[in-house]
């Protein structure tokens, strides 16, 4: 008896010893792709993307190599921010849809095996929300579910003064008065997405049944939006002014330290991280997860994550938007191994990275970056570990269309300002429709007029062109999809290392498994390198992947320490003398081998 015990043990010993690289949950390893909703596909005509639309393309999602998607929002909206602008949580926006298109759509999904997620915007209802209406009207019920103040007495006599100096994100004021209530309410974006009031525990029970509803809808989880604003300082001081910002109506002509990132955020976000837990307890099925949009420093984003403490979690991926903060087309290898590393040096252990390279609020990769950068920035997202999160338009390289005029800007955030200076605010760019072929409206819409237009590069720069090509920026990233399946790049550890100027390295190592090195040149020049720094590395190694554009293909054997590289270059390359072995083709077998064969010989020692 004791000697099965100790086989036991040995056992489970040697399980753990090997690593949790079976383990991980759906949504670690996986791509998630962002579509924003008006722009992706039409379906009847009228010139906005709609749900029908979304599901008669999901296939491509499949075909790219993608597992989940957030939508932008597609609930009913007034549309001043295009979704973001919410009047009613619980219905979908009629020229999105109905719900029965949403019903097949999470149906189409499921058969394909692609998770849906939905945009949650907690920060603010639109003003057309029943709840704002009835609070500007003072009903006793939700009188305080909005941000309310008297203002500061005037000197000169007349009506208040605003509350104090804040600023909205979009431009102007953050207050504005209602005639009917006699009081300023405060929003943080446009004047019509009047700030929730997350003091009043009834809007965070609301807030929550919301996510409930959509939960029982079959979605597996919520990108939560501008979740760091959710609460201001209760004394409403002004905030000090930077003087680098002239401009006292332009969001940077401030400092957020009291309406941002207060410490009362991060409860709200566990107690929903509670709720999306519970709802798996209860009702079964895989994790839901939570994805939170806070553009703050490393300390704060952190505490999405889980709390000082490590006794409440938060956030399963709170959004990694240092490539769109930190780095550009003219920054360095060591620019870019330094932010990779601070992600990671960051972020507490036994947590999953994530790396987003683009959203609807950003100039696209390809323009933020140059388009001959586009496949090593997909490679990074691909390769690095952890969550890959993908902007619709981006596996192919879409650009910013920038020649949108002022008459046909949409974006409050540019319309908010004046013919002059618009673009330098308009998120437009980014948002207009998918190219999907070279057809009218680049296949998105059949109507004269798109609600953006189309940017007119579609005839050459589509999505059906890459698909027919040899080599493109779409089958490399299908390539890189597949790779990434590999579970040294699911499990194995990362180190990272600028080599020249433009080129750097990361290594991709897991016990008993494949090497992988990943090799990218930002620079105009070809180089040669060393790639000796990463010392566990053998002489010679072989290209699993390269940028279409690149000089090796597939299977070409290069040196370790002299390695050529292209301009713009990106090559996956493995280690040729480190190959599988047993154990990591089996692990499971391999110790159950191991604890047979000492049972046994423990066995023959005791002469059972
Ligand atoms: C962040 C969203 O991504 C953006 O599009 C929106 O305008 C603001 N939050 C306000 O909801």
């Amino acid at each position: 008896m004791r000697i099965l015990l100790l086989a036991v043990i040995l056992n489970w010993n040697l399980l753990s010893i090997c690593g949790d690289e079976e383990n991980k949950d759906w949504w670690q390893t996986t791509v998630f792709y962002q579509i924003y909703p008006r722009s992706f596909q039409d379906s009847n005509g009228d010139g906005i993307g709609d749900l029908k639309g979304i599901t008669s393309r999901l296939d491509h999602l499949k075909e790219a190599g993608v597992g989940a998607t957030w939508l932008s929002p597609i609930f009913k909206s007034p549309m001043v921010d295009f979704g973001y602008d919410i009047s009613d949580y619980l219905s979908i926006q009629e020229e999105y849809g109905t719900m029965e298109d949403f019903d097949e759509l999470i149906a189409k999904a499921k058969e394909l095996g692609i998770k849906i997620i939905l945009d949650f915007v907690p920060n603010h209802s639109s003003d057309k929300h029943e709840w704002f209406i009835k609070s500007e009207a003072k009903d006793p019920e939700y009188i305080d579910f909005y941000i309310w103040h008297d203002g500061k007495p005037n000197p000169d006599g007349g009506r208040n003064l605003e509350p104090n100096n804040w600023v909205s994100v979009f431009y102007g004021s953050a207050w504005t008065w209602s005639d009917k209530r006699q009081q300023y309410y405060l929003h943080q974006f446009t004047k019509q997405q009047p700030d929730l009031n997350y003091r009043n525990p009834k809007v965070v029970e609301r807030m929550s049944d919301v996510l409930r509803f959509w939960l029982k809808k079959g979605v597996y989880g919520f990108r939560v939006d501008a979740i760091n604003h959710l609460f201001e300082v209760e004394d409403f001081i002004d905030e000090p002014v930077n003087a680098f910002d002239p401009d006292p109506k332009s969001y940077g002509h401030l400092f957020h330290y009291y309406t941002v990132d207060l410490n009362e955020v991060y409860d709200v976000v566990y107690q929903w991280r509670d709720l999306l837990d519970d709802f798996k307890k209860t009702h079964g099925g895989e994790t839901r997860i939570m994805m939170t949009e806070a553009y703050a420093n490393m300390s704060f984003v952190m505490r999405y994550y889980e709390n000082d403490e490590g006794t409440r979690k938060g956030s399963h991926i709170p959004f990694n938007f240092l490539m769109i903060s930190d780095l550009n087309g003219d920054s360095t290898a060591r620019d870019f191994a330094h932010t990779i590393s601070k992600w990671m040096n960051y972020m507490p252990v036994g947590f999953t990275a994530n790396w987003v390279m683009g959203n609807h609020d950003n100039s696209r990769v390809a323009s933020r970056y140059g388009v001959e950068r586009i496949d090593a920035l997909n490679t990074m997202l691909l390769t690095l570990g952890g969550v890959g999160i993908t902007y619709n338009g981006e596996e192919f390289g879409m650009v910013d269309y920038k020649n949108i005029s002022w008459k046909d800007t949409q974006d409050p955030a540019a319309c908010n300002t004046n013919p002059d200076v618009y673009q330098k605010y308009s998120r437009d760019p980014e948002r207009t429709p998918f190219q999907w072929d070279n057809t009218k409206n680049a296949g998105f819409s059949t109507a004269d007029k798109t609600w953006l237009p189309v940017n007119p590069n579609y005839v050459d720069l589509n999505l059906k062109a890459e698909k027919e090509a040899e080599h493109s920026h779409f089958k490399f990233y299908q390539k890189l999809t597949k790779l990434r399946q590999h579970k040294t790049f699911q499990n194995g550890n990362i180190k990272v290392q600028a080599l020249s100027k433009y080129v750097f390295a990361f290594v991709r190592e897991l016990r008993d498994s494949d090497t992988f090195v990943v090799v990218i040149n930002l620079g105009a020049n070809a180089e040669e390198v060393s790639l000796k720094p990463f010392k566990t590395l053998h002489d010679k190694l072989k290209v699993v992947a390269a940028a279409p554009t690149s000089q090796y293909h597939e299977g070409d054997e290069v040196s370790t320490d002299d390695l050529k590289i292209g301009q713009y270059d990106s090559i996956i390359l493995t280690d040729v003398n480190h190959i599988n072995n047993f154990a990591s083709k089996c692990c499971g077998c391999n110790m159950l081998l191991i604890s047979s064969m000492l049972l046994a010989w423990m066995l023959a020692l005791n002469n059972f």
